[in-house]
């Protein structure tokens, strides 16, 4: 007996009148009190039948597609197509998808620091998102946890591109978030004198801000005095380039040089240097250094987390220790250097 590929029914045309005779039917030979060979055919048969029967009579409930969002409550969709995450058709754009799982991952670390910053200062709170973009950032943040509670709280969004601080603003306006949004077209290093940003603030964050503008972010946040920095760094060049001029006179000095001596490895460890120092600086001035993952590798690879809460006035070991770093690779006659990791003299 042949089977249909799926093995659980007989194929149609083999199936004579015998084997359709019932299992217990005693004119059928190999009947010897339970279920002959037919009986068993059949009784698959009519399972598969059955099965195939109701898998095609079923209303197939329809996916929403916002299912995949993971939406909270009075999430605004408007929001989502503006950001292109939906799309004009309730679709969802894939690469604007993974955008937003690494902006969710992110807000879901600031969400407790808006709360804290809120509940110990009258509810008042001041974020400044540098290196903005769409700000993507500014907006969920804003939707997701502070529009249902508006009064005291701002974000501002600090952006080198003009259009982009425009379309945020229209988009602002939009959707009612204007009173609390504001977008300020400059680069992050000239935001510390902007007339429009107060003295201190509260929370500084900046995602994937292009090379130095994280390092600058650090300095506004030093400046601004802010409580809390959550910072994603983009790649940074200025580094690598020190190690870089520096390497024929390192080579007779020390044998770490190795760790750069080649031009790919003066790249890499100069990325992965430069966090060391962001973080190390961070310390210096008196903030709590934690560094993670945002997300999976596989969303981006620029992915480090670098989240600091102040909680010293500053830590003199953690300064030593930067400068010794900068002394041991070389670096430490670079005034450049010396005065963006803020090096105490
Ligand atoms: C890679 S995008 C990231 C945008 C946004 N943070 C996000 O994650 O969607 C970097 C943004 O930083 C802006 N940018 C680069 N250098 C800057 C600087 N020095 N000051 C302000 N913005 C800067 C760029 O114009 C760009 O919009």
């Amino acid at each position: 007996m042949e089977f249909a590929p799926n093995g659980l029914y007989p194929k149609m045309s083999q199936l004579n009148r015998a084997e359709w005779a019932s299992p217990y039917d005693k004119s059928t030979e190999s009947h010897r009190g339970g279920l002959n060979q037919a009986g068993e055919l059949r009784e698959r048969f009519t399972l598969w039948a059955l099965n195939s029967l109701q898998q095609t009579s079923m209303p197939k409930t329809k996916k929403n597609p916002l299912d995949s969002l993971d939406l909270k409550p009075g999430q605004s969709i408007d929001l989502l197509k503006a950001l292109h995450i939906v799309t004009r058709e309730g679709g969802i754009n894939q690469d604007s998808r993974r955008k937003l799982k690494q902006v969710y991952h992110l807000t879901h670390f600031i969400e407790p620091l808006i709360d804290e910053v809120r509940k110990t200062n009258d509810g008042n709170v001041y974020l400044v998102d540098h290196g903005a973009g769409k700000s993507y950032l500014g907006f969920i943040l804003y939707d997701l946890y502070i529009k249902q509670n508006p009064e005291g709280a701002v974000v501002a969004g600090v952006e080198t591109r003009q259009d982009l601080v425009d379309k945020s603003a229209q988009l602002a306006e939009k959707l009612g978030f204007s009173a609390g949004m504001k977008f300020i077209n400059l680069p992050v290093a000239q935001a510390t004198e902007h007339a429009d940003l107060p003295d201190e603030v509260d929370i500084v964050t900046a995602l994937h801000a292009c090379n130095t503008a994280t390092d600058d972010a650090i300095s506004f946040g030093l400046k601004k005095n802010a409580k809390f920095m959550v910072v994603v760094p983009c790649c940074q060049a200025e580094v690598a380039s020190h190690l870089r001029q520096n390497k024929s006179s390192q080579l007779g000095k020390t044998s770490l040089v190795e760790m750069w001596r080649h031009p790919l490895h003066t790249r890499e460890f100069g990325s992965q240097l430069t966090n060391v120092l962001r973080c190390l600086q961070l310390e210096a001035q008196g903030y709590q250094v934690t560094v993670t993952e945002l997300v999976g590798w596989e969303h981006s690879m620029k992915n480090e987390l670098i989240v600091a809460r102040k909680h010293q006035k500053s830590n003199p070991k953690a300064a030593q220790r930067l400068r010794s770093m900068l002394t041991e690779l070389g670096l430490d006659g670079e005034e450049g250097l010396l005065q963006r990791f803020h090096v105490p003299a």
